[in-house]
């Protein structure tokens, strides 16, 4: 399979997402209207923002400066917090304001914090924002297999089509990538590069070695070649161009295989998969 900045895979929706993002997650607003001007120069069309990252009017400044028409973007914006209907529906009304945009592409509830009411009454505002246009397709995002259950047994009227949750080789969360499997929700991987905390690792360097690429390269081909959609972040052009660059070598089983015994349940950031 081929996968390139305008490679995409299609969600149970119907809609096509590409399958390489640039996430911008700790940047500030002038290093993402940079490093999302770098990224859409060099082929890429998704983009992984949020309201926390705070960076959503220079995301959506760069994308509308771009020249690129809007339908070839795939913006994605998250909600900072599970509090109530009425405060998601403002949210992400918010977040259409401050990036300059008439839809959002996918929108996800960053977290299940909250508890099982307001995850619920919050699912519905964004049910309501996909019924009404604002939202093309919704997801959730750090939802451990208990929340997902939860939510789909409530009785949904728009199913979430992807869980943004962190997966790498030094932390594969199989049981959430199995769960969605079945429940064909597709995994969109953050932290792919480990947030740079294992690019010296022996068994990374000798499988970049072996390919003749770097060693985020097999990490980004490694998610994708798992089925996932893949957030690289970077704020430099030279590794944004670098991060999507992995058409052209493909990780063998055997080599699969030897990631795959690298997993250490690694938590880069935080793990609210099993918050109640
Ligand atoms: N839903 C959530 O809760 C959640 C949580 C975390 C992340 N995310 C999403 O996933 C995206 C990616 O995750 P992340 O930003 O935490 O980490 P990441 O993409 O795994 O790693 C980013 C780090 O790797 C460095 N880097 C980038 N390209 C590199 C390369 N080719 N060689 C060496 N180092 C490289 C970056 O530095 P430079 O910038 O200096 O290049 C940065 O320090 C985020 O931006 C966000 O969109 C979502």
């Amino acid at each position: 399979m081929t996968f390139t900045t305008a490679s995409k895979l299609t969600l149970p929706n119907g809609a096509a997402i590409p399958h390489i993002h640039l996430g911008v997650y700790m940047m500030t607003s002038r290093e993402a209207e940079r490093s999302v001007t770098a990224a859409l120069a060099n082929g890429y069309r998704g983009i992984d923002s949020a309201q926390w990252y705070a960076n959503e009017a220079a995301c959506g400044a760069a994308i509308g400066r771009s020249g690129i028409p809007r339908s070839e973007i795939f913006y994605t914006t998250k909600l900072q917090t599970n509090t109530s209907y009425d405060a998601t529906r403002a949210a992400i009304k918010t977040s259409l304001k401050k990036s300059g945009m008439d839809y959002i592409d996918l929108y996800l509830l960053h977290s299940p914090y909250g508890g099982p009411q307001k995850r619920a009454e919050c699912w519905r505002a964004v049910e309501d924002a996909v019924l009404e246009g604002e939202v093309k397709s919704a997801g959730v995002s750090n939802f451990g297999v208990k929340h997902i259950k939860e939510l789909l047994d409530r009785g949904v009227r728009v199913k979430p089509v992807v869980n943004q949750i962190e997966v790498h080789p030094f932390n594969q969360n199989r049981e959430i990538v199995e769960y969605c499997k079945e429940q064909g929700i597709v995994i969109e991987a953050y932290a792919p590069l480990v947030r740079g905390m294992r690019m010296r690792h022996p068994v990374l360097r000798e499988v970049a070695k072996k390919y003749g690429v770097t060693p985020a390269q097999v990490l980004v081909r490694w998610g994708l070649q798992m089925g996932f959609v893949v957030l690289p972040k970077s704020t430099k052009e030279q590794r944004i161009k670098e991060n999507a660059d992995v058409a052209g070598f493909e990780i063998g089983e055997e080599d699969m295989k030897k990631l795959a015994e690298l997993d250490e349940g690694l938590v880069t950031d935080w793990d609210p998969t099993d918050a109640a």
